[in-house]
């Protein structure tokens, strides 16, 4: 058994014991810890903290969720980490994002499926009466839920799109990927009225509300769903802050959730949107080139640093960050999550 001690980014020290067979991630959770993750499977890199000291044996993992120059830099995903020594990590999170309770797990019935843009899907949940959380769905604004199919044969995490709400609501924007087990499920066999088990909410991709900083979101595909749950709910608070997005697609087909977008700026006047399209085929009047291209030159004219929050795939919050970084904006005030697909 070992003595694992991990410092959060606000100082304070988490500590539990690990079985040399164990995750970290598991081990965490049986002393009732439960450590910031989505895949458990190596897959995502939501769970990857840095080693100050001690040696751990990583199991297999994506390139996506951990880097050779983290890895090289000392960094290791929890979940993929199995103990070899008394172990000193140090956390990119603060203690409030470390649950001391295991997540809700509930049900929820599937209401509406459409198709929204070439290739995505809008699905609409509802969550069922529980006698533990009533029916509200209560979660931060650009959480996510983990989703098992409805014969238990597959899990797959999705950023909500819509505020927290007390009549249960669940909106999701589900980009089909060709081989996956989930997309499978939602092409041909989703029906009205299945029953998914719900385990969420999740993650920390949430809004800083302490920073009084103008807000920009930066998002490539289905990336702009939390972005779209974090605007609606400044929407529903008449937050007057100064925000901007930028919502980025391949071609001008893949759009979607336009109408959403119109809502939002009638919720929020101040709402600066930027629709970006890389390759358009047909005339296009908004901007060609990706968002983290619109994101660029935005910077070279903006008074003051804002916040960036920015959801995609890993090469797009890689080529934001770098974005921000030269134009000055501190590193801790770029706030990510990455879309993986599967
Ligand atoms: S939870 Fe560990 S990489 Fe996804």
């Amino acid at each position: 058994m070992y003595k694992v001690s991990l410092l959060t980014r606000d100082g304070a020290t988490i500590a539990f014991d690990a079985e040399p067979s164990d995750t970290l991630l598991d081990a965490a959770e049986r002393a009732s810890i439960y450590l910031p993750s989505s895949c458990r499977e190596g897959g995502c890199g939501a769970c990857r903290v840095s080693r100050e000291s001690g040696d751990v044996e990583l199991m297999a993992y994506s390139s996506v969720a951990l880097s050779e120059d983290e890895r090289m830099a000392g960094d290791i995903l929890l979940c993929r980490a199995q103990p070899r020594s008394d172990l000193a990590l140090r956390a990119p999170f603060d203690e409030a994002a470390v649950g001391f309770a295991p997540v809700p797990k509930r049900r929820a019935t599937l209401v509406a499926i459409e198709p929204v843009g070439s290739g995505t899907l809008r699905l609409q949940l509802q969550y069922k009466d529980d006698p533990t959380f009533g029916r509200a769905a209560q979660f931060t604004a650009g959480q996510f839920i983990e989703l098992t199919l409805p014969d238990g044969s597959s899990k797959r995490s999705y950023s909500l799109a819509n505020a927290p709400n007390w009549d249960g609501t669940l909106e999701l924007f589900i980009r089909l990927q060709p081989h996956g087990a989930f997309s499978d499920y939602l092409r041909d066999r989703a029906a009205i009225g299945d029953t998914l088990l719900v385990r969420g909410p999740q993650g920390q991709f949430t809004l800083d509300e302490a920073s009084a900083a103008p807000r920009w979101f930066v998002v490539g595909g289905t990336g702009l769903a939390p972005a779209l749950s974090m605007l609606r709910q400044m929407g529903e608070f008449a937050d007057p802050r100064s925000c901007r997005l930028f919502f980025g697609v391949n071609k001008v087909d893949e759009l979607f959730a336009l109408d959403a977008i119109d809502s939002l700026k009638a919720a929020l006047p101040q709402l600066v949107v930027t629709l970006c399209v890389w390759k358009p085929e047909k005339e296009w009047r908004e901007f060609t080139g990706t968002p983290v291209e619109a994101l660029a030159q935005a910077l070279l004219t903006a008074p003051e640093r804002p916040d960036i929050y920015v959801c995609g795939p890993p090469a797009l919050i890689a080529a934001a960050e770098e974005a921000g970084r030269s134009a000055g904006v501190p590193h801790d005030r770029i706030f990510s999550e990455k879309f993986t697909a599967a």
